[in-house]
């Protein structure tokens, strides 16, 4: 089959001129946004097959991936070592701090670097929007975005829509038509929310965000979503909510003033404590979900802000199926991108 093929049945995003330094393309995973229905439950189908499989053929045996991750991480990092260790790779992980980008060095020369070494894919953490597509233009070997500044977070929302299907039994078809989904909270900072969203729309779901203005902006329904600001009269006709983290350090760096301004500028909230009123998902909302609902939450979760602890580890919350299918999409995307897996 043809890099070309390959790209199409992939869906996946090659780059548009390719640098002189890097002849050969790879497969890229960069982004939800504009892949097909059926690309999407491509990866999910594989992932699928790793939850079932008593054994896990390890098709990259022999092959080394590299974290490189200059944003702070607990899950994703963790999770993409775990699936490359499950399919029989090995891992080298390069973090901002002890790294030679502490001494100048620019994000596309450590990614070329690295590709130097010879490894098979590099996943990329960055604070910059784009970060990973950058990369990509320049190295031959699979870049996957784990999470580039605001822009996209695409296992996240392949892990996020498994986790759905999962506790609706929705496994076989991976069709969640019907099925009504609330995003509460800083969604205008959320790479997640952009990838997840991507994957709901294209598996039929539909996608209401809940926020204040300067968290929900009216611009968002361009992603094909409904925009509310009630969140008590959203929550009990949804069949899962997932709240999100106030992104505080992002709020930050883009406003240069102290991140909870941000919270302070939403018309009509004037501290994190009236936030909390308005879009915390405490236990007394939860209790109006309906039979079944689930609550879902990328983490890191900041416990009493966006969500009350009794939520976050009730019978509701799915948050750690989501950090456990993370391994299983993580696994699909790395066999299908560098283990020849179709
Ligand atoms: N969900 C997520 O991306 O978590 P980490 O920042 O811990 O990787």
């Amino acid at each position: 089959m043809t890099q070309r093929a390959r790209n199409r049945r992939h869906g996946t995003n090659r780059r548009a001129s390719p640098a002189p330094a890097a002849a050969a393309s790879a497969n890229h995973l960069l982004g939800l946004h504009g892949l097909s229905p059926d690309v999407i439950r491509s990866y999910l189908q594989l992932a699928r097959e790793y939850s079932a499989a008593r054994t896990v053929k390890p098709v990259l045996a022999g092959k080394i991936i590299a974290n490189l991750f200059f944003e702070d991480s607990t899950r994703t990092r963790t999770s993409f070592s775990i699936a490359a260790m499950r399919l029989g790779a090995q891992v080298v992980d390069l973090m901002g701090a002890g790294s030679s980008v502490n001494k100048g060095e620019t994000l596309i020369d450590t990614a070329t670097n690295v590709e130097a070494m010879g490894v098979a894919a590099v996943v990329v953490r960055a604070k910059q929007s784009g970060a990973a597509a950058m990369v990509a233009q320049r190295v031959r070997c699979a870049v996957i975005n784990g999470g580039d500044g605001r822009h996209e977070h695409p296992t996240q929302g392949l892990l996020d829509v498994y986790t759905i299907a999962e506790s609706m039994n929705r496994l076989r078809t991976f069709d969640l038509s019907g099925l009504k989904f609330a995003i509460v909270g800083d969604i205008v900072s959320s790479r997640v929310a952009r990838s997840t969203i991507a994957a709901l729309n294209a598996l039929g779901a539909s996608v209401i965000c809940v926020g204040p203005p300067s968290m929900a902006p009216g611009s968002l329904a361009a992603m094909g979503v409904t925009i509310r600001r009630d969140m008590d009269a959203v929550v009990p006709d949804m069949d899962a909510v997932m709240m999100l983290r106030i992104q505080f350090e992002r709020a930050e760096a883009a406003a240069g003033t102290k991140g909870e301004s941000l919270v302070t500028k939403a018309p009509g909230l004037a501290s994190v404590r009236e936030y909390r009123a308005k879009y915390s998902l405490t236990q007394e909302r939860a209790d109006t979900m309906k039979a079944g609902a689930i609550v879902l939450h990328p983490g890191p979760i900041n416990r009493g802000i966006e969500l009350d602890a009794p939520v976050a580890d009730g019978p509701r919350s799915v948050i750690l199926r989501q950090v456990t299918n993370g391994v299983l999409v993580r696994m699909a995307v790395m066999a299908k991108l560098c283990g020849r897996v179709g």
